[in-house]
């Protein structure tokens, strides 16, 4: 039996994920260490909540007794870090917070492995762990910065972070790699490009669009809306996480995309005709400062070494996204809280 610590579970990729591995394994046991900040959501998992396979911890990455004791409990095995803060636009007038939970946060995860898992936690040169074990750092193309109209990153990219919330991924990320290096812990990161599909909080572009013009609200696209992101479906997110899990190189780094770079505008306009509103609706608002302009993924790494590749189109992944933010309108409805209100002001000046 696995013991997986999935952290940051009850958010948008971590609660795909989990529903992913109770659905393809039964041998398994599932923690999802969460602290439910306002992007965590335990309606995302409701089906699975009494499933003897899964279990919930409220508590937060960075308390490292809480930490411990979940190691402990548990029998960890495996670690997959979601949790983070995850909002660019957030980490621009809020950044310290993206540096506790993104940075330290990571390191207190890493220490506890480190720890539980060694052969001999007291001992600085032992490099030698319990068979199986793993930590995979769950990172993003945005560690690599910006590209122009040409290239793609690649897993040898240099590391040029834009944003706070970039700066504080790569930060885990490097700290990860230092893990590795110094104590061999089995260490493996994963560098994904934008996810879209169902549970996705509606601060991020495309639910955020899709709730917008089903309320007749404006949508409020950034500069020219011709920035140009590579959209993965989250469930090719999960099933490249699960390979890398089974198949991949300790210490090794795996870019994670499908190929499918996209300008902002296009989406939205996507987005307006599925749900059947015109385009009176777009407002281009101030840009995002220091907005990345291009991110495209290589994932020649994955799909050669590890035989990975994405299996859900764009046209049917929004086909059906759009269907979901439909079809759940309540779950939508219970996620914009007070919360969700006072930061959509902030943001973007309006209530809503
Ligand atoms: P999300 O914001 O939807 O979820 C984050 C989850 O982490 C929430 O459940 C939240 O409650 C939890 N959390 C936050 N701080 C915590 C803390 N201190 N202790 C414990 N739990 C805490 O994020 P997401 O979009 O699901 O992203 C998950 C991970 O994937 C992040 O690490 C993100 O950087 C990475 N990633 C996201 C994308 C994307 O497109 N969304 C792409 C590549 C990588
Ligand atoms: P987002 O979903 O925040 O992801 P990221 O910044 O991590 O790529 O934004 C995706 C793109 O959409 C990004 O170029 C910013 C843009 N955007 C808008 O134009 N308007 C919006 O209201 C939001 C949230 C994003």
């Amino acid at each position: 039996m696995k013991n997986i610590l999935v952290t940051g579970g009850a958010g948008f990729i971590g609660s795909n994920f989990i529903h992913y591995i109770l659905e393809k394994y039964d041998d398994v046991h599932v923690v999802n260490f969460d602290a439910l900040t306002y992007a965590g959501n335990l309606g995302n998992l409701l089906d699975v909540q009494d499933d003897p396979r899964y279990t919930f911890v409220h508590a937060d990455v960075r308390d490292r007794d809480a930490v411990d004791a979940v190691f402990e409990a548990h029998e960890i095995d495996t670690v997959v870090h979601f949790a983070a803060e995850s909002h660019v636009d957030l980490s621009i007038t809020d950044p310290q917070i993206f540096l506790s939970t993104n940075i330290l946060g990571t390191g207190v995860l890493l220490d506890a492995a480190k720890r539980h898992w060694s052969d001999a936690p007291e001992d600085k040169y032992c490099r030698t762990y319990r068979p199986g074990v793993k930590y995979l750092q769950v990172s993003t193309d945005e560690v690599y910065g910006a590209l122009g109209k040409d290239g793609l990153f690649t897993e040898t990219s240099p590391l040029l972070p834009n944003s706070p919330y970039s700066a504080s991924k790569t930060s885990a990320d490097l700290l990860t790699r230092a893990y590795g290096e110094t104590y061999g812990l089995p260490v493996q990161i994963t560098r994904c490009s934008n996810n879209y599909g169902p549970y996705q909080f509606p601060e991020k572009l495309i639910p955020l669009m899709i709730r917008n013009s089903l309320l007749d609200i404006p949508l409020p696209v950034y500069g020219d809306g011709m920035q140009i992101r590579d959209w993965l479906h989250v469930s090719d997110h999960c099933s490249a996480i699960d390979t890398v899990l089974r198949k991949g190189t300790p210490g090794r780094v795996y870019n994670i995309g499908g190929n499918n770079e996209r300008a902002n505008i296009d989406i939205v306009r996507l987005i307006l005709k599925a749900v059947g509103k015109d385009e009176s609706l777009i407002r281009y608002v101030r840009d995002r400062p220091g907005h990345d302009r291009r991110y495209a993924i290589d994932n020649t790494r994955i799909t050669t070494e590890l035989g990975w590749a994405p299996r859900c189109t764009f046209e049917q992944g929004m086909r059906e996204t759009v269907q979901w933010y439909l079809d759940h309108s309540e779950w939508v409805e219970q996620v914009v809280s007070g919360a969700y209100r006072d930061y959509y002001r902030d943001m973007y000046g309006t209530a809503q």
